[in-house]
């Protein structure tokens, strides 16, 4: 409590306090903050739904849904975190939480050191521009109705109506050609486009602002794989050229492994490793994810048949009804009577940090 008053006291001296002593606090933070600018700092959020299901009669209370349940990241300028975890596990929740698209119910996701669920709507709209969403579906998500060209320059109508038509139309233009797009198709309509073609125009409209951040949910999961490659690649090109931040979820650990500097493993809407792409496919440390880079496929023929695959037992627990203690403990290998009772949290360093009581990391 005294930490927050005393944050709320000046802008200086959150500065300054910030730069002595929140390495010391923050163990994630330590090494990387002197270089590089932390954007997005997520502490413990939670989101929860309520629901009623149909075996409920109407007078009963809702249910509660805890799709995203103590997750802790942080994310600095220019770096790609990839986010990996089984299809339920709260991916495209954390997401829509970070763009403000759902309500979160505890925990605090700061951007730039402001607190993002408590700002204004004006303050928003100015992170808003600052992080963008790639999403899963690229055809579904343009307008049909739309021509390209108008859909890319949607967002900079919205945010520089002054600007001429013409400087619109150049701007949309350098940016089809960013992309990989002709410029001289800006009047068609999305049907006249493929899958890829189509993720290309979303891509554009992502970036006609100059974003900071870049949110892509399952970018390339409903592309063929010779598309997803150009793809990724593309992705890659324009992070480097651009200097942006990425997030990318995915199930593809492969994709992940290719495009992240550092690898964050999600569990049944909990961060269980954070770490550096080396650390957490090389020498995992969570049971769950040893389990997970165990089934990856080894493009090696002879190392892949005498690789050892971890088969969890059982299946992703129910997010409304979650497991006690540890929420890994009903699959994991090597749970003792401690962990269900006692539930871990992330402890370690910013290149490493592991949420398991029987893992310590210096
Ligand atoms: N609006 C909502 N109302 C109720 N429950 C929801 C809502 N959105 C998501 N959920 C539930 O929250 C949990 C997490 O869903 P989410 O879509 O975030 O998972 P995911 O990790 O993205 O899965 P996938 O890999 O399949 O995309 C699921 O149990 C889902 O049914
Ligand atoms: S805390 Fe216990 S149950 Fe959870 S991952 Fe570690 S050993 Fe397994
Ligand atoms: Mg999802």
């Amino acid at each position: 409590m005294l930490w927050n008053a005393a944050r709320r006291r000046s802008p200086h001296w959150n500065i300054l306090v910030q730069a002595v002593y929140e390495p010391v606090l923050n163990p994630l933070k330590v090494s990387i903050v002197a270089d590089k600018k932390l954007l997005l700092e997520i502490t413990d959020l939670q989101v929860y739904f309520n629901i009623k299901d149909n075996t409920q009669w109407f007078w009963q209370p809702a249910k509660t849904l805890k799709a995203v349940d103590g997750m802790t990241l942080n994310l600095y300028q220019g770096e790609t975190l990839g986010i990996v975890g089984e299809s339920g596990c709260g991916k495209s929740t954390l997401a829509r939480a970070i763009i403000g698209l759902v309500k979160t119910s505890g925990g605090s996701v700061t951007w730039l050191g402001k607190n993002l669920p408590s700002m204004t709507a004006t303050e928003w709209r100015t992170v808003r521009r600052d992080i963008q969403m790639i999403f899963q579906d690229p055809v579904a998500s343009l307008n049909p109705r739309m021509t390209i060209g108008e859909i890319i320059a949607e967002p900079l109508r919205t945010y520089h109506p002054q600007m001429s038509r013409q400087k619109m139309q150049d701007n949309v233009k350098a940016m089809m050609l960013k992309v990989g797009l002709l410029s001289n198709l800006i009047n068609r309509y999305p049907h006249e486009f493929s899958g890829g073609q189509c993720q290309r125009i979303g891509i554009a409209r992502a970036l006609i602002l100059q974003p900071k951040l870049v949110i892509c949910d399952e970018p390339v999961s409903a592309l063929d794989v010779s598309i997803q490659a150009q793809v990724v690649n593309l992705l890659q090109k324009l992070q480097q050229d651009m200097g942006l931040s990425l997030i990318f979820i995915s199930h593809d650990l492969s994709v992940v492994k290719h495009i992240s500097d550092r690898v964050l493993v999600m569990y049944l809407g909990h961060t269980v490793e954070l770490g550096s792409c080396d650390q957490i496919y090389h020498n995992p440390q969570h049971p769950y994810t040893k389990a997970l880079m165990s089934a990856m496929l080894i493009p090696d023929p002879d190392k892949e048949r005498a690789k050892k695959t971890q088969l969890l037992a059982g299946e992703l627990p129910s997010p409304i009804d979650p497991p006690s203690g540890c929420v890994f403990h009903t699959r994991c290998p090597i749970a003792t009577a401690e962990c269900v009772k006692t539930r871990p949290t992330l402890a370690g360093n910013f290149r490493h940090a592991v949420a398991c009581l029987k893992v310590k990391i210096d």
